[in-house]
């Protein structure tokens, strides 16, 4: 019986999503100058920053697996109602960095797993990653017009088609991850459990929360830590578990890599912040300087930007220093890490 896992006979060129098969009339004229912007670093195999030779290498046929994989997980554009499965596909193709997908492969292969076994569960996390930006750019939200350098999904296709494609990445990722094989350690319980809590409101959602609540507040800085873990390093965290436990890894070795992910996730979402201010437009493929136009409590607002700079390196120190046990099988997982603290994007 052919469904939507077989190889879609009309997978997207490179994994990018044509503007030109968009439907013309849910689009403005001046969305439609918006579609023009085209960035350079936004190739289809787009990655991080500027890694070393032999971590690109590591990073292009990962994230060429996740792609492909992605376009076997989804439903086909074509598929009833066809805008829904547009608009979903719109924002997976649009070129994001597949940080999260790469650390879960990377996680596996680092605990003696296949990368190729990680796979459901490292497209399910990109899954709610990219539903949690289309909700995030929302007019009431971020209320953002330019995401992986294209217009945003509602811009696109309208708020109600944009909410709902969220909604249906969220939904969709769960049913991409009972694809995950269990192992003997971890069952398909214990691995739905863990991508629904780090995307719940307990984690996730409560980081979104208290981001909202806080804009236009001077936040603790135990509070600015506490919606950094939850609305961002929470989620990276639970790729690179997710990757561990499809290679069956010990507790030590799951207890070790949490670690990492925390302060790796951490100090990605204090870059983040970081290059809110530092970076352009067209370098970021977001609109620079919303942070501070929207008075969010970031790590440069509240500590400037040499000391949140500092952090961010100490953070990275910190993950370094969780990887200790693995000693050199690590190479790549170090390497990863020290990348996202120089990149541009
Ligand atoms: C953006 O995440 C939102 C944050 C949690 C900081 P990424 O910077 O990983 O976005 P993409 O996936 O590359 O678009
Ligand atoms: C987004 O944080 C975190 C989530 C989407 C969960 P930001 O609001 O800082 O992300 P950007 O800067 O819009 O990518
Ligand atoms: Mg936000
Ligand atoms: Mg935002
Ligand atoms: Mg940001």
């Amino acid at each position: 019986m052919a469904h939507h896992f077989d190889p879609a006979p009309e997978v997207l060129a490179n994994g990018v999503y044509a503007f030109e098969s968009l439907p013309g009339p849910l689009i403005s004229p001046p969305e439609r100058s918006l579609q023009r912007l085209r960035f350079a670093h936004r190739t289809p195999s787009a990655h991080f920053g500027f890694p070393p030779m032999e971590l690109q290498n590591y990073i292009r046929p990962a994230i060429a697996k996740v792609d492909s994989a992605l376009d076997r997980f989804l439903p086909r554009a074509a598929t009833k109602p066809a805008t829904i499965h547009k608009a979903m596909r719109y924002s997976i193709f649009a070129g994001g960095k597949r940080l999260r997908p790469v650390l879960c492969l990377a996680a596996a292969e680092l605990c003696g797993g296949s990368a190729e076994g990680a796979l459901p569960a490292a497209c399910a996390v990109e899954c709610v990653h990219t539903y949690s930006l289309i909700h995030d750019d929302l007019p009431c939200m971020d209320d953002d017009d330019l995401r992986r350098g294209r217009p945003t999904n509602h811009k696109v296709f309208g708020e109600g088609t944009a909410v709902l494609a969220g909604d249906a990445l969220l939904t969709h990722a769960f049913e991409i991850l009972t694809h995950a094989k269990p192992t003997t350690r971890y069952g398909t319980g214990a691995l739905v459990r863990e991508l629904a809590q780090a995307s719940g409101s307990r984690w996730l959602i409560a980081g979104q929360v208290l981001d909202l609540e806080n804009e236009g507040k001077k936040v603790s800085k135990n509070t600015l830590k506490f919606i950094h873990l939850s609305k961002t390093a929470a989620l990276l965290t639970c790729a690179i578990r997710l990757g561990a436990m499809s290679a069956n890894a010990t507790p030590a070795k799951l207890d070790a890599l949490t670690r990492f992910g925390q302060s790796l996730g951490l100090a990605f979402q204090v870059i983040d912040d970081i290059l809110d201010v530092t970076q352009s437009t067209e370098k970021l493929g977001k609109t620079a300087g919303k942070d501070v136009a929207a008075t969010k409590a970031t790590y440069p607002a509240l500590f400037g930007l040499a000391r949140a700079r500092a952090i961010a390196a100490e953070l990275t120190q910190g993950a370094l220093a969780a990887l200790k046990p693995f000693g050199k099988r690590a190479t790549t997982m170090r390497a990863i890490a020290e990348s996202l603290l120089v990149r541009e994007y």
